[in-house]
């Protein structure tokens, strides 16, 4: 009830009588006095005002399942959602949802992780209070050889969504990382179970982060945070619910054809990379060149001298020439 009584004050511009509250839920005065209490002690500040009833006047910067739902206004993406102020890694957590049966679009976010996991084998460091660690857990009916879009599709959505919360310009360094003024705020770790012409789940964590004021000497030239990029300090349960409805709208698009012909033109206009000489990490043969943007398979299409070559994601690693992007 507490994330109903959230909502329904969030979409008034005035009060919310006692009374509303108790006719909505088909409960006692007592009751919503409770919950109101219960949401005051979580750090939700209300005004109340005799005859005329509740006003929500600021919420905390939590993400628990009440705030983040009565925010959410997804079909899909997020309704079935599971908060922890602690976990080991939302990824881990996500998979076991999905072996249990629960179903695509379920949603796992953490306050903290003490094990979480960034790609080729590194940690992923996840404090309490100041990141964004989640995971979206989907089933997709689609080709195994298709899958690795959707990493694609998801870091569009977290550039999208990030630009949309903070006002800053997110870009994507290609494949998944986001960038702002060429400093890496996100990273993404998709991981998938299949047959060979299956797909059992696909878990997506997304590690975002927000309100970091420093980061240790060894990474300060690459990594930043929103607030440090975009001098605002936003409140993470409303990025959260912003990807959720890009990814939902990006993922229809990709559906469609199971590529991202409908999303190159966006993805491209964001890409850090875009015009830019690039070093490819290719581990057989490493080569350097001009990125000119993606296909529609989500490859980068990279001029050498001699020629234009396709780099599938996975298999290298990309590095601007200038700097990090
Ligand atoms: C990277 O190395 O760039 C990817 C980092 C991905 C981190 C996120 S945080 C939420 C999810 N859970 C994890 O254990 N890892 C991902």
């Amino acid at each position: 009830m507490k994330a109903e009584i959230l909502a329904m004050l969030r979409e008034s511009d005035g009060y919310v009588s006692g009374q509303e509250l108790c006719n909505k839920f088909g409960v006692s005065r007592t009751a919503i006095w409770k919950a109101i209490n219960q949401l005051k002690e979580m750090g939700y500040k209300f005004e109340a005002v005799s005859n005329k009833g509740y006003h929500l006047v600021s919420a905390p910067d939590v993400m628990n399942e009440a705030e983040i739902k009565s925010l959410l206004h997804t079909e899909w993406a997020g309704q079935e959602l599971f908060c922890f102020d602690e976990i080991d890694s939302t990824n881990t957590k996500a998979k076991e949802l999905a072996e249990q049966g629960y179903p695509s679009g379920t949603l796992v976010v953490a306050d903290r992780q003490i094990a979480g996991r960034g790609r080729r084998g590194r940690s992923w460091d996840s404090p309490a209070g100041i990141g964004i660690f989640m995971t979206l857990m989907l089933k997709p009916d689609i080709n195994p050889n298709n899958a690795s879009m959707l990493t694609l599709v998801t870091a569009l959505a977290t550039a999208q969504a990030i630009s949309d919360v903070t006002g800053a310009d997110a870009r994507i360094k290609w494949p998944n990382d986001i960038v702002i003024n060429g400093k890496k705020v996100c990273g993404i770790l998709t991981e998938m179970s299949a047959q060979f012409d299956y797909i059992n789940h696909i878990v997506i964590g997304i590690g975002i982060n927000v309100h970091n004021e420093s980061f240790p000497e060894e990474i300060r030239e690459t990594a930043s945070s929103l607030f440090l990029e975009s001098g605002r300090h936003i409140h993470r349960a409303d990025l959260i619910v912003r990807f959720l409805e890009r990814f939902e709208a990006n993922y229809a698009i990709f559906l469609q054809t199971e590529d991202l012909e409908g999303l190159m033109r966006d993805y491209n206009a964001l890409l850090v990379n875009i015009q830019k000489q690039v070093r490819i990490l290719d581990p057989k043969e490493p080569f350097e060149g001009k990125a000119i943007g993606i296909t529609k398979r989500g490859e980068l299409i990279v001029d050498t001298w001699e020629s234009r070559k396709l780099v599938s994601s996975g298999e290298v690693s990309v590095r601007g020439i200038y700097g990090y992007v």
